[in-house]
């Protein structure tokens, strides 16, 4: 018996229908619920344990193909079949969580070509790290709406560039209504997953994520165990403080192995992320969270030539703790993918994704969070079905 087998008991029936996402199913609304919440180890309550596995989220929605963290990113992703829809948040001046994935948003909008703003360009230091450029911080949300969302990287996504300009960025509760509406419509739960950006600090000025978050996971009925919605942060107290907030799913993400939170920085906590991925710090998470969120090298490491080695204990001894794994990020292009998956010489065109999803997925991990979520749908069916 597989690791995966003997810790997601019931979990490879599910697949056979449910991982298969609704639109490669041809599947929507009541018949794609039916499929999922039903039978599996969550014992059909629609809780995150009922989720497909491997579950794919669709990471700042299906940001390979539209520009991050749009309307029009999330609705690929959603209609490509994607389990879960990912945000990142970040507040404005006044207060508002608006969807980006860092504070700086120099490179993921227009506001560059804005001489009204060109004054609020600064420079500031960010959990350590030194930036120059314009800051949700020093926007209100009036401000904000007047940019355009753009491609991140359009050396890479350079078709993504098409739509530059095409989107505003979105609130999260404008991203709250859409999930609502289209849960609706599709009569399934639109399932979202939402991380807190910089936690720490933004509570050092006077911007606490935490507290607005739980206010409006309450006004959508977010807030409950089996809620369609699962927290992230790499701060562990930020899901600390949310398990005191709300009863939604929490995960703790972690980033490379010699790094230590920034709230563990903070307040002098010696331990890194080597640390947390130990039996020991395995265990301390799950007396607060549901899951961790490693990086993909966490679980599988690549040696110096970019190639994949020997997976590590991580998958083993995060179930033990009960704890699910959604690590990140897959990406379909050359440059992200590891060395023996690559094809060509072009970084920026595709290589064998499903080659890599494969290797990632035979470790047992629950899911992933993907830039591709079609790619990674039918890499997980491919794998339910061998
Ligand atoms: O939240 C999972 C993954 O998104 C973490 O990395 O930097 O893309 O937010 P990042
Ligand atoms: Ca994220």
């Amino acid at each position: 018996m597989t690791e995966r087998e003997r810790t997601s008991p019931g979990r490879r029936a599910l697949l056979g229908a449910a991982v298969l996402g609704t639109a490669a199913l041809g599947m929507t609304g009541k018949a794609a619920a039916t499929e999922r919440g039903t039978g599996g180890p969550g014992g059909g309550r629609g809780g995150y344990r009922d989720l497909p596995v491997p579950t794919v989220i669709g990471h700042r929605g299906a940001s390979g193909y539209r520009p991050e963290h749009t309307i029009g990113a999330y609705q690929l992703a959603l209609d490509m079949g994607a389990h879960i829809v990912e945000q990142d948040l970040v507040p404005t001046k006044d207060g508002h969580l608006v969807c980006r994935h860092e504070n700086d948003i120099t490179g993921t909008t227009d506001v560059a070509e804005h001489p009204e703003f060109a004054s609020r360009r600064a420079t500031k230091e960010v959990d350590g790290v030194p930036l120059t450029g314009w800051f949700t911080e020093d926007f209100t949300l009036a401000e904000l709406k007047t940019l355009r969302a753009k491609e991140r990287i359009p050396g890479t996504r350079q078709e993504n560039t098409l739509y530059d300009g095409r989107w505003e960025i979105p609130t999260f509760e404008e991203v709250l209504r859409w999930a609502d509406r289209e849960g609706r419509r599709r009569g399934a739960p639109v399932w979202l997953y939402v991380e807190t950006k910089h936690p720490t600090y933004f509570r050092s000025l006077g911007l606490g994520l935490e507290e607005p978050l739980a206010r409006l996971l309450r006004r959508h009925g977010r807030h409950r165990e089996n809620s369609p919605l699962i927290l992230q942060s790499f701060e562990p107290g930020s899901m600390r403080r949310l398990a005191k907030l709300v009863a939604t799913p929490r995960v703790v993400l972690l980033s490379g192995a010699a790094t230590r939170p920034w709230d563990f920085v903070e307040a002098g906590d010696p331990r890194t992320v080597a640390d947390l991925v130990r039996p020991e710090g395995l265990k301390w998470m799950a007396s607060f969270a549901q899951g961790i969120g490693p990086t993909l090298d966490l679980v599988i490491p690549r040696d110096a030539a970019g190639q994949l080695t020997t997976a590590t204990t991580l998958v083993r001894d995060a179930h033990r703790q009960g704890l699910i794994l959604h690590p990140y990020t897959q990406r379909n292009e050359n440059s992200f993918l590891p060395a023996e998956f690559r094809r060509g010489t072009d970084p920026a065109a595709f290589g064998d994704a499903f080659g890599a999803l494969r290797a990632y997925f035979e470790t047992g991990i629950d899911g992933v969070f993907s830039d591709h979520p079609d790619t990674a749908l039918l890499a997980a069916a491919d794998f339910a079905r061998n």
